[in-house]
């Protein structure tokens, strides 16, 4: 592993270059997907069909398509495709995602953006293949079924009824891009006018006064008000889950793309502020910023993954020279140097050190497929931005 880690850290030596700095560390995840891919055609049975995380063993998870995770893996592929054009990536991502076609009217869940959009949305962004362009539109079509208009939010989870009546997570808004998209494909508004309206509600109610976030508000669903603020995944109610921090970083920066509401921009950009006052040294946080036991915490490398994508994103929007690039860069180099796996290991995962669900000990330091994701897509954002 160090001998990795020293070979990695050597390609980030600034004479290299920006360029061949990025393409090195596309190079090693197309080696580890490499490994990924063979792992999970070998693997995959009984309708499991995307790896998710690797088990105690260190064998690869694979998931049904209706898992949260099921349309990371696709997206991989479509972002190696989309860095190589070598066309056994398409062949690849192609496979991938027609294994989730099904999902588009699954309306038992809100993850329906990560799932299609993920997949679909990213293959239809470098195939235009008008059958991607459909299922994208119904999966829009079936999200929106969980909108409610008294709450003004769409529901997210089904589950612990005895415990919420119309929960809503921050992690919601990342589902918003896919509505946006619908509305660009057909000129439907329908679409757009629910994703504001959802993204206005969780920024009344999400945040605190500080800028952090509550990761679950429940609602009366006949009155809108709210009930409870609570957290799932994240350490106690009023803590601060780091991927629930991440996940609103990277919703009101898309939802400003989409949108140029100014509102949006300024909660993206009080994130980031925020993140930079709390983040430790090296850009990565712990799974939850007041985890009692912080230094000797886990991370979760996928929250780093998520924010280095969404800064890279949210610096060119920034009013004035921020540094917003400069901290991208530095979480992506930390990630880089020392977050990543031996190469020709861990069933082909790229970064390690992530966590899913720490309250349930579920998923702790682990590798977890949408870290790799949105490396990806951080690096491809480095990249462009970079031009
Ligand atoms: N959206 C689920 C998670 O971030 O764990």
């Amino acid at each position: 592993m160090k001998y990795t880690l020293f070979i990695i850290s050597l390609l980030w030596i600034p004479h290299l270059g920006v360029a061949q700095d990025i393409d090195a560390a596309i190079r090693f995840t197309e080696k580890q997907a490499t490994l990924q891919l063979e792992e999970t055609r070998r693997l995959q049975a009984g309708g499991k069909v995307s790896p998710r995380t690797l088990d105690a063993k260190g064998q690869l998870v694979l998931v049904a398509p209706g898992d949260w995770t099921s349309g990371f893996f696709p997206g991989v592929l479509w972002q190696l495709y989309h860095f190589t054009k070598d066309v056994k990536w398409m062949e690849a991502a192609r496979e991938a995602t027609e294994k989730l076609e099904k999902e588009q009217y699954n309306g038992r869940t809100h993850d329906m953006g990560f799932k299609m959009y993920c997949s679909y949305g990213k293959g239809y962004e470098y195939t235009g293949d008008t059958a991607y362009r459909n299922v994208i539109i119904r999966s829009a079509q079936t999200l929106i079924t969980r909108f409610n208009p008294v709450v003004g939010c769409i529901r997210s989870w089904d589950h612990n009824r005895d415990k919420w009546e119309f929960p809503v997570i921050i992690d919601n808004m990342l589902n918003l891009e896919l509505l946006f998209a619908a509305t660009r494909l057909t000129g439907d508004s329908t679409f757009y006018r629910i994703a504001v309206t959802h993204a206005n509600t969780t920024l009344k109610n999400h945040f605190r006064p500080d800028g952090s976030t509550y990761h679950v508000v429940d609602y009366d669903p006949e009155t809108g008000a709210v009930k409870h603020r609570h957290t799932h995944q994240g350490y106690s109610h009023e803590s601060t889950w780091a991927r629930g921090q991440a996940w609103a970083l990277y919703g009101y920066t898309m939802a400003y793309r989409e949108t140029g509401n100014p509102d949006y921009l300024q909660k993206a950009l009080d994130v980031a502020e925020w993140l930079h006052q709390r983040l430790p040294a090296d850009g990565v946080p712990y799974w939850d910023f007041d985890a009692p036991d912080i230094p000797d915490a886990p991370r979760d490398a996928s929250a780093a993954a998520v924010m280095a994508s969404a800064l890279y994103e949210l610096d060119a929007y920034a009013p004035q020279k921020s540094k917003l690039r400069e901290r991208a860069d530095h979480i992506l180099k930390s990630l880089l140097t020392a977050y990543t796996a031996p190469a020709g290991t861990h069933a082909g995962f790229t970064l390690l050190h992530s966590t899913g669900h720490k309250p349930v000990e579920s998923e702790v330091d682990v590798p977890l497929i949408y870290a790799d994701y949105y490396l990806l897509e951080a690096l491809d954002r480095k990249k462009e931005k970079g031009k």
